[in-house]
């Protein structure tokens, strides 16, 4: 039998604990987790540029729910439960597609408009008394914002303005810098879908930190030389990393990138923002595009990251080539989730029962730990 080191318990203040491993491992903490936060919280679910016309749709799952999100007939998007009302046959089994009026269950036929009324079912005429507005799809709150449906399914939602649109206020010090980029004028030129086999917090907090940078992202490092001394952007308020001197562009290569966005101000210009929208989000800003990630936790060894690169649209739609752009972020991306995917199977070790330590560059991963923690109600067993 291996001797079992002591638990870590760091005495020096350089130190402070991390979450213990059974955060990362246990299905009732994971469970917890869909109540508390991907069901409770406002959720970034679907480019809205991806559903252009009315009709189009697409089934996100948030939390332990699939959740449909559709263009109506006058232009909105709006989210409903993908469940039919008569006996709960999921209404849409694909990932995106298109309706023409409205949305049909496959089981027994009841219809539903793009608005989700009850529009039509066999023999619903014999049954008068049934009042269609109740038996409609169940609605979904959304918002929209950088071009993208976010959406809740509390009851009653928490302020989108304080929990959404004040991480970016909180992480760039202020209200407009963010609107600098347009995000919601941008076109997409890349999008990869990442199946990660790792629990969401380790992505977060992986993101959170760039004590890593200098070890795993050698290209990244070459574009942000600061990067290199461990200490991430995010770390202090309103700050950017700059590129370095010989740096052109952020681009895999540091070769030249695309004109900056039309409103990006002069102390944004080569420099690059990372903003952690809590729980799920990260979103990326550099001088002539932005890349948003959004996790979709699907259990706790298991998130699906879908990852967006946005490029002003006379880019996007003049063919031009992004891929040395988006190939700088696409090996960040690898990098970090073949990491997050080495530390998984290690947190249900002996070894990490009472987890790990944080050093100094990395406190505020303390911060975000203490607010799973609260979220979830309290230290879980
Ligand atoms: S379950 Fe959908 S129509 Fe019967
Ligand atoms: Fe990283």
């Amino acid at each position: 039998m291996p001797t079992i080191p002591a638990p870590a318990n760091p005495v020096s203040p350089s130190l402070i604990a991390t979450l213990p491993g059974r955060y990362y491992t246990d299905p009732g903490i994971f469970r917890r987790e869909q109540e508390r936060l991907f069901e409770a919280m406002w959720m970034c679910a679907v480019r809205s540029a991806d559903l252009a016309s009315p009709g189009a749709f697409r089934t996100v799952r948030i939390g332990r729910e699939s959740v449909l999100v559709v263009r109506n007939r006058t232009g909105e998007l709006r989210a409903f439960l993908n469940v039919c009302r008569h006996r709960g046959a999921r209404l849409c089994t694909e990932e995106a597609g298109e309706v023409r009026r409205s949305l049909q269950c496959p089981y027994h036929a009841w219809t539903y408009g793009l608005d989700g009324r009850l529009v039509a079912a066999p023999n619903l005429v014999r049954m008068p008394d049934v009042d269609r507005t109740a038996y409609g799809l169940v609605k979904v709150a959304l918002r929209e914002w950088l071009g993208y449906a976010w959406v809740c399914l509390a009851d009653e939602p928490p302020s989108f303005e304080e929990t959404v649109v004040g991480a970016a206020v909180e992480r760039l010090g202020d209200a407009a810098a963010i609107e600098h980029y347009g995000a919601e004028r941008l076109a997409l030129g890349k999008r990869v879908t990442y199946d990660v086999r790792a629990n969401w917090k380790l992505i977060v907090e992986n993101f959170m930190e760039c004590y890593h940078c200098a070890t795993i992202h050698p290209e990244l490092t070459e574009v942000l030389p600061e990067f290199a001394d461990g200490y991430a952007a995010q770390y202090y308020v309103g700050h950017g990393a700059a590129f370095g001197a010989d740096v052109k562009g952020f681009t895999v290569d540091g070769g030249e990138g695309f004109g900056r966005l039309p409103d990006v101000a002069d102390e944004q210009d080569r420099r690059y923002y990372a903003v952690t929208v809590k729980p799920t989000v990260f979103v990326n800003l550099v001088p002539d595009h932005v890349i948003l990630h959004r996790m979709f936790p699907l259990a706790e060894d298991r998130t699906t990251v879908e990852c967006d690169w946005l490029y002003a649209p006379e880019v996007v739609e003049s063919g031009a080539d992004v891929s040395r752009s988006a190939e700088l972020f696409h090996r960040v991306n690898v990098q970090d989730f073949a990491a997050c995917e080495r530390t998984q199977p290690a947190m249900a070790s002996r070894a990490y029962r009472e987890g790990g330590v944080l050093v100094p560059t990395e406190h505020h991963i303390g911060i975000f730990h203490a607010w799973v923690v609260r979220q979830l109600g309290g230290a879980q067993g």
